[in-house]
């Protein structure tokens, strides 16, 4: 009985492990798509209504793009962009954007 909630807990954490998103998987995925409209690294948007996302909580760029796919939150634009990215890949993206540096965020 034991043995099993050992497992249990263990299980518990690596499912946490696994669900994080991967910076460097962000990072190619961000080269490749949001730089067009965001900047590299997110703090040079191309125009004045692409939002600056660097510095972003991870946490409130993965809910943000979950909600762009879901409809949750709607608009045109993101909505097509998020429309074909995976779970991981929108956790991966949120791990790199959030990892920038940039001004947005809770001074400290
Ligand atoms: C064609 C231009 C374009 C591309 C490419 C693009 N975005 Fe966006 N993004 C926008 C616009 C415009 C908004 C503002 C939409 C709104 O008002 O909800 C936005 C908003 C966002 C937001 C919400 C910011 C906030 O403060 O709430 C996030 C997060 C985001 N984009 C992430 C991404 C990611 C990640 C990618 C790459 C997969 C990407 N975007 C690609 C134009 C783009």
């Amino acid at each position: 009985m034991r043995q099993s909630i050992t497992l249990l807990v263990l299980g518990a954490f690596a499912s946490v492990a696994t669900a994080s998103g991967n910076a460097d998987k962000g990072a190619e995925k961000a080269k490749q798509v949001c730089a067009a409209c965001h900047g590299a690294d997110g703090n040079k948007p191309l125009q004045p209504e692409y939002p600056r996302i660097a510095g972003q909580h991870e946490d409130y760029l993965y809910k943000t793009l979950r909600d762009y796919q879901s409809g949750a939150r709607k608009d045109a634009i993101m909505g097509s962009q998020a429309a074909n990215l995976s779970r991981q890949e929108m956790q991966d993206l949120a791990a790199y954007f959030s990892r920038q540096n940039g001004s947005l965020g809770v001074k400290r």
